[in-house]
């Protein structure tokens, strides 16, 4: 059992009201996992780094990240049949610096890394790369939530992944009691 600390107090602590700024610093306290999902329509290639992304289900397998409206990826996405999501791995922050840049077309995202062509491409050196079918889609405030059916998994060497946390790219730590 986890033993109360020794200041704790039963009142309700305050809270401030919750806008997005608020919630935006707030969140910056913890910490999320990098990924780049890349995908292809009307013969454009198109890839973003993602930190929305979580698992949703294992029968069916399903996972989901939120794209904002109006970003290329968003555009892109609405006429996919497909897309790829790169689990980084923790020497791939360039990786994830480059693809949120927001002036590259889809060839000059593509054209500086590894790549296998097809739909969708493929980067090389990730942890693991889910390949998805679009499963559902939800509006979501000023975001759409895409979940995507897995339907293959590629394999990558087994390293540590790439964090998000406090606005820069970190390795996971050391283990802690529990
Ligand atoms: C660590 C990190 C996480 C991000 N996570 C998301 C995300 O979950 N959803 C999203 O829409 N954009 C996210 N972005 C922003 C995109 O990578 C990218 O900057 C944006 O899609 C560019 O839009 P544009 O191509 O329309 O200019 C993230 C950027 C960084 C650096």
């Amino acid at each position: 059992m986890t033993t109360p600390p020794t200041d704790f107090r039963p009142e309700r602590p305050a809270a401030v009201p919750a806008d997005g700024n608020a919630l935006r610093q707030t969140l910056r306290d913890l910490p999320t996992p990098v990924v780049v999902v890349t995908t292809e329509a009307g013969g454009e290639s198109r890839g973003a780094t993602i930190g929305s992304f979580t698992s949703v289900s294992l029968d069916p397998p399903l996972v989901s990240f939120h794209v904002t409206h109006g970003s290329s990826l968003h555009r892109a996405l609405d006429h996919a049949r497909g897309w790829a999501v790169h689990l980084l791995a923790a020497d791939q922050a360039d990786v994830a610096e480059h693809f949120a840049r927001p002036d590259l077309d889809g060839a000059d995202q593509l054209a500086p890394f590894a790549h296998a062509p097809g739909s969708p491409p493929l980067l090389r050196g990730a942890l693991a790369v889910l390949l998805c079918e679009p499963h559902a889609r939800f509006e979501a405030g000023d975001h759409t939530v895409f979940v995507g059916h897995v339907t293959g998994i590629v394999e990558g060497a087994g390293r540590e992944p790439l964090l998000y946390y406090r606005q820069s790219y970190r390795g996971v730590g050391g283990e802690v009691g529990g």
